[in-house]
């Protein structure tokens, strides 16, 4: 696009404007071009409050409504969002992870409508995109205004500003719904399977990735990636041993980093991204990433989300079936197992 058509593009765009909900009498302001479906979406934005003051009574500041959301998805939001607008950004990774993780391949994005939940500064909604699908990003931070760039020039990829947990989006819509490592680091991961899996077309698809559960030690033996190593149980009982033992330091250890202000965290996380480089030692930390950047902000991205959940493969697979789909593929264990499940809805 040149910067004619640029701009004719945003002409149909709505840059700034409000949604009113007919069923619920909420007003929901677009700033920015992003509709912002928060609760506390006129605290984050004053400047709008300011310019629209008058049309604001019915999301009243001290609403049960808000105190509610910012009770319990207010730090995730605030801390989500510092650390996504702090990533340097899309990475050539991304597209290989991308299609390890949701296990699609680049042939079967072209024409679907997807869905990113929780997707963050969007570096897989970018990869989707170039796919051809036409992409609905989502997040509850406000960092998917990383995406703009691609939105401000596509009609094949709309932002909303939204949570999973009460998606304002038409149930049954999507080819594709896919979520990689988000479910766990809301208040019910269950719950908000349900609602991913509610906005899932019959016969379309739902690919979840979700933080690894050693469970116990007989699952972890007996997981598809060992099945050959059964001779060599000594080592078995010791890898499921570090891993059970890694878990509960990192939860004693996430008891402080969660209370820490997120700056002073971010600080912090600079020496453990040092340590990430140092043979052995960087295994005491949270990320092995060649690039530092990359170290710091999975560090941070590890010790920062006030939720994180932790699942076997087994149980994500028995919430597939719970939710009327039929679980197609399901990713190998590695030495921490991180369950990633395809379904499709029947
Ligand atoms: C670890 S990040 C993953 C982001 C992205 N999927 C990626 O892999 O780059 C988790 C994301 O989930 C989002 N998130 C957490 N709870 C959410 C909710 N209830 N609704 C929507 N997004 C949520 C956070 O804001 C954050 O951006």
């Amino acid at each position: 696009m040149n910067a004619f058509q640029e701009e004719q593009y945003l002409l149909n765009e709505v840059m700034e404007g409000s949604l009113n909900c007919s069923h619920c009498s909420i007003l929901y302001p677009i700033v920015d071009g992003i509709p912002r479906f928060i609760p506390n979406a006129f605290q984050l934005f004053p400047e709008f409050v300011k310019k629209y003051v008058k049309q604001l009574d019915q999301n009243g500041k001290g609403s049960q409504r808000l105190k509610d959301f910012s009770k319990t998805h207010g730090a995730t939001q605030e801390r989500f969002g510092f650390e996504w607008m702090n990533y340097p950004g899309a990475m050539d990774e991304d597209f290989d992870i991308f299609q390890y993780e949701t296990q699609i391949d680049k042939g079967q994005w072209s024409g679907k409508l997807v869905l990113d939940g929780g997707c963050g500064m969007g570096r897989y909604s970018r990869v989707a995109h170039t796919f051809g699908a036409l992409v609905i990003a989502m997040d509850l931070s406000g960092a998917l205004v990383r995406l703009w760039d691609v939105a401000k020039n596509s009609e094949r990829m709309h932002l909303v500003q939204g949570n999973i947990m009460n998606p304002p989006l038409a149930p049954e819509t999507f080819d594709i719904v896919y979520s990689v490592g988000v479910i766990h680091h809301t208040p019910s991961a269950r719950e908000s399977f349900k609602q991913l899996s509610n906005l899932v077309k019959k016969g379309g698809v739902l690919s979840v990735w979700v933080y690894g559960a050693p469970g116990s030690l007989k699952n972890f033996r007996t997981n598809p990636l060992r099945a050959d190593r059964a001779g060599l149980k000594p080592w078995i009982i010791l890898v499921w041993f570090i891993v059970v033992v890694r878990e509960w330091l990192s939860d004693l250890l996430r008891l402080f980093t969660i209370q820490m202000p997120h700056p002073l965290l971010y600080a912090l996380c600079y020496p453990l991204a040092a340590l990430g480089k140092i043979p052995l030692i960087k295994y005491l930390t949270f990320s092995v990433h060649p690039l530092w950047r990359v170290r710091l902000q999975e560090n941070f991205d590890w010790l920062t989300p006030p939720y994180q959940s932790h699942h076997t493969k087994e149980e994500l697979i028995s919430w597939y079936e719970a939710e009327g789909f039929t679980a197609q593929k399901v990713l190998p264990h590695g030495f921490v197992p991180k369950p990633g499940v395809l379904g499709v809805k029947k």
